[in-house]
């Protein structure tokens, strides 16, 4: 799978993809990420790719000649292009799966006030990370990215994906390690039992509990 990143501010990923899974699924060649500057494809002085609203207004737009030649030197026939936008559908793992499965996507971070509105000309899906205004959509871009990679067969072991909260529509059974007791909390005595088939329908049952407890708008979902 291939994932472009388009972004004014490309060392802001610096981090974030040359550490822990991240980089190894790319050092694996499980995933290629490339980061576009966006600026590379100005056709103005100093690498200019805002300017100002028609019709007045605060802040400066990024423009649409720019992020479409981007595009277009970015997109094949399999690529689906993503604007990263508080406009867009929220985020969850559903769409994480939905995209992990994709031959390539691009994900385009936005600034300052936004985008000139015939972004959503050239693009496939916007996708909001929540309901919250960021300064960029770099993080929202890094959130997807994180959540698409570890989904790809071989970054991480897929029964651990499987297990993980949400993966199937409810939340992961509680967890522990070492020591037994620590100042009075202990682990519960089935995880010790050593016997198996207990230790799963513990855990089955543990996770509808926390599910309930926590997300009960999950379980209703499911049920509808
Ligand atoms: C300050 S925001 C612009 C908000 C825009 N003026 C509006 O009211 O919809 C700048 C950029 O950050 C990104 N962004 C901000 N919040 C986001 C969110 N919740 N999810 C995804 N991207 C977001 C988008 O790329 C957006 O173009």
């Amino acid at each position: 799978m291939k994932i472009d990143i388009v972004t004014l501010f490309p060392e802001l990923f610096n981090d974030f993809l040359n550490t822990s899974i991240i980089s190894k699924a790319q050092q694996r060649n499980l995933v290629e990420i490339q980061v576009t500057d966006l600026r590379d494809y100005s056709k103005r002085n100093h690498k200019q790719v805002d300017d100002t609203p028609y019709g007045g207004g605060v802040g400066m737009l990024l423009d649409f000649p720019s992020i479409y030649d981007c595009i277009e030197d970015l997109k094949t026939e399999k690529s689906k292009v993503i604007l990263m936008s508080p406009q867009g559908k929220l985020f969850n793992q559903e769409t994480a799966n939905t995209l992990a499965v994709e031959k390539h996507i691009i994900l385009i971070a936005g600034h300052y006030e936004g985008f000139d509105a015939r972004i959503e000309e050239i693009i496939d899906e916007e996708i909001s990370i929540g309901d919250y205004v960021l300064t960029g959509g770099e993080i929202p871009a890094m959130v997807i990215t994180d959540a698409v990679t570890r989904l790809i067969p071989g970054v991480i072991m897929e029964a651990s994906v499987k297990e993980d909260s949400l993966y199937e529509g409810i939340l992961k059974y509680p967890q522990y390690t070492k020591p037994y007791e620590y100042k009075g909390y202990k682990v519960p005595d089935v995880l010790l039992s050593g016997h198996h088939a207990n230790i799963e329908k513990w855990r089955k049952k543990m996770a509808i509990e926390v599910t309930m407890k926590k997300r009960p708008d999950l379980l209703k979902k499911n049920k509808d």
